[in-house]
């Protein structure tokens, strides 16, 4: 179920894809196995050959990559409130993420540009911040080659991860024309143990990039961040991805109070709040926006999930991690 020798490529994608192993239980889009993952057609179909096709990555281009519901809105807004604070200062009244739901602030590779026109992403001023999940393995080799892109990465405890993915697909799916209501936590689970979920299996996803930000790299490196410890300390977990996408904060700006307006600008109460994010407004994608800030905390699985489930979820994380090294 590849990835084959070459780039994926339209004509050889739209043969492949309906030979690959389907799963059509974890709503809202039918899943296809490629290269060990579980991805949504589309993006096999158009999103990975467009990308492989047409991007041209830059040296001081900013990648994003997570797997879903591990953190991805907030990482886009500290990332692009961070680059782009000498245009838009974070204090600034019409700043940007005050206007916008920060998914559309930074766009989504596989996703955003899988018209295959890349006119838009070239036209995007360096540094340019870009968003991906797609796993590690699947990027193309210009973009993780010396001199391709800083890579971001935020993992997630995996019950919360798959907590807070149950809760947004039942959430948004009707955004996208489907019913979700029936969708249990129970067959949640038991396709998330099996890695038959959206961009899963997740221990693959997270080992792949733990495993690239362990390497020495003349460039192309991965800085790997978790969403719990930018809870713990987010202006300490700030200043080191500033640093690492080559725009570290200067002790003035610190002086200043920069680093705090930032944290404060992104924090989940204040976007949430924000009228682009409320009453029922939809982003770019046609996706309600709301659906995107939850609670933000760790530990909320325990909500929602039985001890059992809990236990069962352990199991497979564990079996899954077995003699890597890494753990959540
Ligand atoms: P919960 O559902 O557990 O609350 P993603 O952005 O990858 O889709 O991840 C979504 C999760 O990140 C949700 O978790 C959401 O509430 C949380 N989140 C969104 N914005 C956040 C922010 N500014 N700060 C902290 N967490 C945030």
């Amino acid at each position: 179920d590849g990835p084959h020798d070459g780039a994926p490529t339209y004509a050889g994608m739209a043969k492949l894809v309906p030979a690959l192993p389907l799963e059509t239980r974890c709503p809202p889009f039918a899943l296809r196995r490629y290269g060990g993952f579980w991805l949504p057609e589309a993006a096999l179909r158009r999103g990975l050959p467009a990308l492989h096709a047409g991007f041209a990555p830059r040296r001081a281009d900013v990648l994003l990559a997570s797997y879903p519901k591990s953190g991805t809105t907030w990482l886009k807004a500290l990332a692009f409130a961070t680059v782009r604070r000498a245009v838009h200062p974070p204090s600034s009244i019409d700043h940007p993420l005050r206007r916008r739901n920060p998914q559309d602030c930074v766009p989504f590779l596989e996703f955003d540009f899988d018209h295959g026109d890349m006119a838009e992403l070239e036209a995007l001023p360096s540094p340019r911040v870009l968003a991906t999940h797609l796993p590690y393995s699947l990027l193309p080799d210009r973009v993780v080659a010396d001199d391709g892109a800083r890579i971001v990465y935020v993992c997630r405890d995996p019950k919360d991860a798959l907590v807070s993915s149950w809760l947004f697909t039942r959430k948004a799916s009707p955004s996208v024309g489907v019913d979700s209501d029936s969708y249990s936590l129970q067959e949640a689970a038991e396709l998330f143990r099996e890695g038959r979920c959206f961009y899963g299996p997740q221990c693959r996803h997270v080992l792949e990039y733990w495993d690239a930000s362990r390497r020495p790299f003349g460039g192309g490196e991965v800085l790997f961040l978790r969403y719990e410890e930018m809870l713990r300390d987010p202006a300490g977990s700030l200043k080191t991805m500033a640093e690492f996408m080559g725009c570290g904060f200067s002790e003035e700006e610190v002086a200043r109070g920069v680093v705090d307006e930032i944290v404060d600008l992104c924090s989940l109460e204040k976007l949430k709040n924000m009228e682009a994010n409320r009453d029922g407004r939809r982003n770019a994608s046609g996706i309600r926006s709301d659906s995107f800030f939850r609670k933000g905390v760790a530990g909320d699985w325990s909500s929602h999930m039985s001890p059992e489930m809990g236990k069962m979820l352990d199991e497979a994380v564990e079996e899954a991690l077995q003699g890597s090294g890494f753990s959540f």
